[in-house]
């Protein structure tokens, strides 16, 4: 008699088809990074690029993480203290100054040979409630500005070489921001807070920082104006710092606009917190995908080639906003997925890590 065929083996077929499938799209989304070429083993940003490479640095992440700081310590020859020498974190009472994490980057830094660029003198946030809640006269505000300033300053002088004195004064539509410190002194206080800091080290490099001159003509002329009336008035400021959060979206244009328009000031020009933003629409599902790897590699290598074309005098140099994917404020800020940096989150150098050194060829 003939055994009728038994068919029962299809469906354990595509069982096994399926999730070798889905194994292979995992192994192949996880082997984007670390970048295949031998040839990069051996650099370091530090060593490759033509100008300074830095880092804004987690004190914490510093003190208790060996591949973040072992990196740190390779790659980058400026540090940046991401949060530590914020008003918040070193002047948290009236009378009451907290050094402990930034002496401690500062001593790392140092002792490392690299160079610190502080971080910021005056903002409107991370503020500690004891300014917030302060109450004074006009002189009053104006003896907390200085006396914060310059205890600061002073404190770091000799160590720290460059400091963002003022940072995002300006708003998206060009007007000044309303902050507290408009509203206790007026704008002119800008120009009295590069003062203060310059009596307090002149030797400090000094830089006002914002962000966003890659959105447009309206708020970057409003900063410019800003920078180009302070050098006009004799106020000592000798930078411009472009934070350049940006995203993978951005155009070229505007990312070269926003680099020659600071360069035209001739004033030094720090891209002072990049990172490039893969998920600027917050997608929770994204993955990372070769193709946007390439895109991001790609946006570096444009921002980085425009920056390596604007006078070598004013090439202050490029600051990435903390060390790998995650570790970067992108992902708590916005709460999404998401890959900015150019080290994958095991501190492996990323397809963007390649799109930067591509930027200086
Ligand atoms: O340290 C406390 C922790 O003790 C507490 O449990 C936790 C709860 O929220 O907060 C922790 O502090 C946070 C701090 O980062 C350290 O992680 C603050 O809430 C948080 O506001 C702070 O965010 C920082 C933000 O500036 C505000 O200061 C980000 O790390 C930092 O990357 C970001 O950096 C800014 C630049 O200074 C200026 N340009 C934009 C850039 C990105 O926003």
């Amino acid at each position: 008699m003939i055994k009728p065929l038994n068919f029962s083996f299809i469906p354990k077929i595509a069982v096994a088809i399926t999730v070798l499938t889905v194994s292979c799209a995992k192994y192949k989304s996880t082997t984007i990074d670390p970048l295949p070429n031998p040839r990069v083993v051996e650099t370091s940003l530090q060593k490759e690029m033509p100008f300074p490479m830095g880092a804004a640095v987690n004190v914490g992440l510093l003190k208790s993480n060996a591949n973040y700081r072992n990196l740190v310590i390779k790659e980058f020859n400026s540090l940046t203290a991401e949060n530590a020498m914020k008003f918040a974190s070193v002047h948290p009472g009236k009378d009451t100054y907290n050094w402990t994490d930034a002496d401690y980057l500062v001593d790392f830094a140092l002792s490392n040979g690299k160079r610190v660029h502080g971080h910021t003198l005056n903002w409107y946030k991370s503020l500690p409630d004891w300014v917030n809640n302060f109450q004074g006269n006009t002189a009053d505000w104006e003896n907390l500005l200085k006396t914060h300033i310059q205890t600061v300053v002073s404190h770091f002088k000799g160590k720290v070489v460059s400091w963002d004195v003022v940072n995002e004064a300006i708003n998206e539509d060009g007007t000044f921001r309303n902050s507290i410190w408009v509203q206790k002194l007026g704008v002119d206080y800008i120009g009295r807070a590069f003062q203060y800091a310059h009596e307090a080290d002149p030797s400090a490099l000094l830089f006002y920082n914002d962000y966003g001159h890659e959105f447009g003509p309206t708020k970057r002329t409003a900063i410019l104006n800003l920078v180009n009336d302070l050098k006009n008035k004799g106020i000592p400021i000798h930078g411009i710092g472009l934070q350049m959060h940006t995203r993978v979206t951005q155009s070229d244009s505007n990312l070269a606009a926003a680099i020659t328009t600071a360069a035209a000031t001739g004033l030094k020009v720090h891209l002072s917190e990049i990172d490039i933003a893969l998920n600027p629409d917050n997608i929770q599902t994204l993955t990372y995908t070769p193709d946007l790897a390439a895109q991001q590699a790609a946006k570096y290598k444009s921002i980085v080639k425009t920056y390596n074309g604007i006078p070598k005098t004013q090439q202050f140099g490029i600051t990435q906003w903390n060390v790998c994917d995650a570790d970067s404020w992108i992902l708590s800020n916005y709460n999404r997925p998401d890959w900015p940096l150019p080290f994958n989150s095991q501190y492996q150098r990323k397809v963007a890590y390649q799109g930067i050194l591509d930027g200086i060829k």
